[in-house]
């Protein structure tokens, strides 16, 4: 029952219509996909800035590491795969790079509004909207410039019109909510500075509108109060747990900052005429995950697949890859559970590639969004 009321404010602003059948709508063909977010969907920006995620990251789907917190894939590359694209190449990644068909400007630990605190004080990613922003803006201008000069930026950069004609994909705003926590701040005190933090999320969608951006798909943030990490860190009394093994202040934070994006979203529609903006509730899946897990084929879904030890089989100082020398010879003490594939939570605080595929799954068709539209179909504003 935990914030009943702010699901029911919810509902209420969320008015759908769907004025035509969706049968009779063509297919978005979108040639790129530009992405904003965290950890949830960076595919190597992290890593190109500060050190590659460490084996056994990657083992189940690329095999080696690739940039990703998480065994295989996140549901950013699910969309890529539906949407017949190349996986994202990260916008700060110098190696090997094709942005062709999009950027990925997403890093672990990025937060929507700056930090003003040091990677190495607070965890958090020194990337944060704001910055990706400037990313995004800088890649945009230069990319006609350089791909005039042909040869291989012909074949490395977007076409033209395919910004415009671009899937916009936002998954951000986990960190935010972490951060006030970190800082000792209560749970209303952290709802009080959630405006803000929606206020320059909003002003980045704008800005990616003024540049031309017409669809955009924005993930709301998860059930972090389920996460193995959340568990380990803050303190947290019995009362606090509920029957899934969840802290529930922290989900309810999550359901406020869900809330008030859904206004945000209900306002930019209005603000940005010719925006499709499609709201996806990834929380909702995330939690069914948490909830529902023996039922969707998973195993103790609080129980870390990547870790070392404790109750949860996470340990905030031994994360997964972590390595200790014994004997002279490095071994890997936070090693991958035996199957990954029946795992929910593969480090502690990132989503396995079977629950990312899950998730993919339910979201695709549409039937997690807002306005109910499929994938394919979210150049199409649906209100008018
Ligand atoms: C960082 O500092 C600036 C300037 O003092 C302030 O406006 C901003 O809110 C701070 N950010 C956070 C997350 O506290
Ligand atoms: C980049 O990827 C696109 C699409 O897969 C491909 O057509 C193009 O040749 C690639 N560019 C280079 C330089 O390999
Ligand atoms: C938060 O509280 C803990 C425990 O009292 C303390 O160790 C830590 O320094 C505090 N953090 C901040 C940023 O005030
Ligand atoms: C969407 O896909 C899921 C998973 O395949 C399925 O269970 C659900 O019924 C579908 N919903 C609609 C509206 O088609």
């Amino acid at each position: 029952m935990e914030n009943a009321n702010a699901i029911l404010l919810c509902l209420i602003i969320s008015f759908i219509s769907l004025p035509s059948p969706l049968t009779s709508l063509p297919t978005c063909e979108f040639p790129a996909i530009f992405n904003l977010g965290d950890s949830n969907s960076d595919t190597g920006g992290l890593s190109a800035a500060f050190g590659q995620a460490p084996y056994p990251n990657g083992i189940t789907h690329f095999h080696h590491p690739a940039g990703r917190y998480c065994d295989g894939r996140l549901i950013i590359d699910f969309i890529a795969e539906d949407l017949g694209l190349p996986y994202l190449s990260a916008y700060l990644d110098s190696m090997a790079s094709n942005f062709s068909h999009g950027a990925n400007f997403a890093t672990a630990g990025s937060t929507i509004r700056p930090q003003n605190t040091t990677r190495s004080q607070s965890g958090y990613s020194p990337i944060s909207l704001d910055v990706q922003y400037v990313q995004y803006s800088d890649f945009h201008q230069r990319s006609p410039v350089l791909r005039k000069q042909g040869g291989v930026f012909e074949k490395l950069l977007p076409m033209e019109d395919s910004f415009s004609r671009a899937l916009y994909t936002f998954d951000i705003g986990q960190n935010d909510l972490t951060a006030g926590y970190k800082l000792n701040m209560t749970t209303d005190q952290v709802k009080a500075y959630v405006p803000d933090v929606l206020h320059q999320f909003s002003n980045v969608v704008k800005g990616i509108y003024e540049q031309g951006g017409r669809s955009f798909w924005v993930h709301n943030t998860g059930p972090v109060g389920c996460l193995p990490y959340s568990l380990d860190l803050f303190p947290i009394t019995a009362a606090q747990i509920n029957k899934y093994g969840c802290a529930t202040p922290f989900n309810e934070v999550a359901h406020f900052f869900n809330c008030k994006l859904k206004d945000v979203v209900f306002q930019l529609r209005k603000d940005l005429p010719l925006a499709a903006i499609t709201y996806v509730d990834v929380y909702s899946l995330k939690y069914s995950l948490f909830t529902q897990a023996k039922k969707l084929g998973f195993e103790d879904p609080l129980i870390t697949c990547c870790g070392h030890g404790g109750k949860y089989n996470f340990n905030s100082k031994r994360r997964c890859g972590s390595k200790i020398i014994e004997n002279g010879k490095e071994i890997v003490i936070a090693n991958a559970c035996k199957d990954p594939s029946v795992k929910v939570i593969w480090d502690g605080i990132h989503f396995t590639e079977a629950a990312n595929r899950w998730m993919f799954k339910q979201l695709v068709n549409g039937s997690f969004s807002d306005p109910p539209i499929p994938l394919k179909m979210a150049c199409h504003r649906m209100d008018h």
